[in-house]
């Protein structure tokens, strides 16, 4: 191989420097800084290649050309690292100015989120009956017919069936139309004696200012050796004078259910007009339709047929139960018209309560 000459390799040297100098000097950011170090620098860089070429130069002129080659390469790194810094520093600047938050302007506040009103008035009962000694059970709402109808006493040919117009699903399955097929899953599960409430929503084929196709109920129920009307009367007083004051005014008319015998209808005074249990000729108003009475709730002693078909001795045991529209409370409570607002999902009123 033909010796470099020494002198050509100086220049190259010195050439390559300066160019990269100038390169480097006409850099902005690191990006063009980093694209210069790959030109002169890196592994294929033309300084490197340079480097490599020094095995040509005469032995003796070595040592000179390696000095000079190296200390063109420390400089040019050197310099390199000072932009490359000077050039982060500026890019840093830059970013945070234009990132610049403007503690002045008013924040952007969260609004807390909060549980449904009929989620309210169902912790707000269930927390009652709490503390009456009723503890919490729950069911599924895709219901079979036995436990929706036939162990209540409903058979399948029985009028009462009429009185809840169904969603089936199926020829067996409904969505359930009443929290009452609880009462007898626990009491299929468990022995006397029992003191349960049972939420959650219900199903029937409704939908006006009062109904809606989808609403909530609580089962109440408590079964034992001695369990009396009295004591139904004493529960259900109770908790109505906890949910709408103590002065309520509480009545219970006869009715029928096919899972109680006897049965009633529970009634509070009209929340609006509060003409209940006032002299003949008090007014009365529109929301009680003049007769001064709102109704609130079915109950009854539960009938025989039912602990038979859950396989308890009626001879043994008695019970109590009870069946109230949560949504129909929470209407009464917060003086609403339309239980449809409910379910709009309208914040303006959701955020009321
Ligand atoms: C029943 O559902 C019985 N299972 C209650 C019961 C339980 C009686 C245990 C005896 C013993 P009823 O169909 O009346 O009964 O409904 C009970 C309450 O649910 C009503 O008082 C009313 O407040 C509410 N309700 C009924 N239908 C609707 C509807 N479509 N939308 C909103 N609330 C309703």
């Amino acid at each position: 191989m033909a010796a470099h000459p020494a002198s050509d390799m100086k220049r190259e040297v010195e050439g390559l420097y300066r160019e990269a100098r100038q390169a480097l000097e006409s850099c902005r950011t690191q990006a063009e800084i980093e694209s210069v170090r790959v030109t002169f620098l890196g592994r294929k860089g033309r300084l490197t290649a340079l480097v490599r070429s020094l095995g040509s130069v005469a032995p003796e002129e070595r040592p000179e050309i390696g000095r000079i080659v190296n200390q063109a390469k420390e400089e040019l790194e050197r310099l390199l690292a000072e932009l490359l810094e000077r050039a982060r520093q500026r890019e840093t600047a830059a970013r945070l100015a234009s990132e610049k938050v403007d503690v002045t302007l008013p924040g952007s506040c969260t609004i807390p989120g909060r549980s449904h009103p009929v989620t309210q008035v169902t912790e707000e009962a269930l927390e009652v009956f709490a503390s009456l000694g009723f503890s919490v059970a729950e069911g599924p709402e895709i219901e079979d017919d036995y436990h929706n109808f036939e162990a209540l006493n409903i058979p399948k040919d029985h009028p009462a069936r009429d009185m809840q117009d169904t969603f089936f699903v199926s020829e067996e399955l409904v969505l359930r139309t009443h929290t009452s097929p609880v009462q007898i899953r626990v009491m299929e599960a468990r022995k006397p004696p029992l003191a349960i409430v049972a939420p959650g929503p219900v199903y029937r084929h409704d939908d006006d200012v009062t109904h809606s196709p989808m609403f909530h109920q609580i089962e109440g129920f408590l079964v034992d050796r001695e369990v009396t009307f009295a004591q139904l009367k004493g529960t259900l007083s109770l908790f109505l004078r906890r949910m709408f004051g103590p002065k309520t005014a509480v009545r219970f008319r006869p009715s029928f259910f096919p899972f109680t015998e006897p049965s009633a209808e529970v009634d509070i005074g009209c929340v609006l007009c509060e003409s209940a249990g006032r002299p003949a000729g008090a007014e009365g108003c529109r929301v009680c339709r003049g007769s001064g009475w709102l109704e609130v709730l079915g109950a009854g002693m539960i009938n025989p047929a039912v602990f038979r078909f859950v396989g308890y001795d009626p001879r043994k045991f008695r019970g109590f139960a009870f069946g109230l529209g949560i949504e129909r409370l929470a209407m009464l409570r917060y003086g609403i018209s339309d239980i449809r607002l409910f379910f709009e999902n309208d914040l303006r009123f959701l955020r009321q309560f």
